[in-house]
């Protein structure tokens, strides 16, 4: 059954923890299923590429790319998911009505517990055209709010953008699972993050 929570469309509630209340366009995958296609989509990503839900979710995110996208980019974005490596580039892409747009494209994996990868989170960012290095501008200000944690915050930034849980965090750094939560909320509020997912996106526009 497809729910729709706080503008997410999904069929899998835990992929709603992922991109919940993100303001910026996200889908998470399933590689566990053949394809590795959307099960998640929130209302920014039908917003930004004019696709329904029901043409999104149990498809593979390629049907954004087009005639003019460059297959360098593709393959970098390929190896960042056969690597289980997140990636950030600057795609050319298709709304549904054909209109071309750059894709500044955040792909990350995400492993549960036992260390087992079990979603990518896809985040898209619409560069304005004409605009003078939007993308420098965005890597700036993302490593300027990286500068502003300490660093256990960092730490732990650096160790959600790799796609870990609180639980293989707070085992990594010899720490409690509580400690770990306090250090990952004060991190997302200095970052103005609304969720883990911005949070990762932050992070990789940093360079981390
Ligand atoms: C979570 C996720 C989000 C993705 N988002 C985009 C995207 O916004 N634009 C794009 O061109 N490709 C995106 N991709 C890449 C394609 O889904 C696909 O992996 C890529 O086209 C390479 O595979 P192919 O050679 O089989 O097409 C995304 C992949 C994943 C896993």
């Amino acid at each position: 059954m497809r729910v729709k929570r706080d503008g997410i469309f999904t069929s899998d509630p835990l992929a709603l923890d992922v991109i919940a209340t993100n303001p910026i366009a996200s889908v998470v995958s399933n590689p566990r299923l053949p394809d590795n296609p959307i099960i998640a989509c929130n209302q920014a990503f039908v917003d930004l590429t004019r696709y329904g839900e029901e043409e999104i979710l149990g498809r593979n995110c390629r049907f954004l790319a087009g005639s003019g996208t460059e297959p360098w980019l593709t393959d970098a974005i390929r190896k960042g998911v056969q690597q289980r490596k997140s990636v950030l580039v600057e795609i050319l892409n298709y709304k549904k009505d054909g209109t071309p747009f750059r894709n500044a494209v955040v792909v990350a994996p995400i492993f549960d517990e036992r260390n087992e990868l079990v979603y990518f989170h896809g985040s898209q960012v619409e560069l304005e055209e004409g605009a003078e290095a939007p993308m420098l501008t965005r890597r700036v200000r993302a490593a300027e709010k990286v500068k502003t944690l300490s660093k256990r915050q960092h730490e732990v930034l650096t160790m959600v953008a790799g796609g870990l849980r609180n639980k293989q965090i707070a085992y990594e750094l010899g720490l409690s699972e509580k400690t770990i939560k306090m250090h990952r909320g004060l991190a997302m509020e200095k970052l103005g993050a609304r969720s883990s997912a911005d949070m990762i996106r932050l992070a990789v526009e940093a360079g981390i």
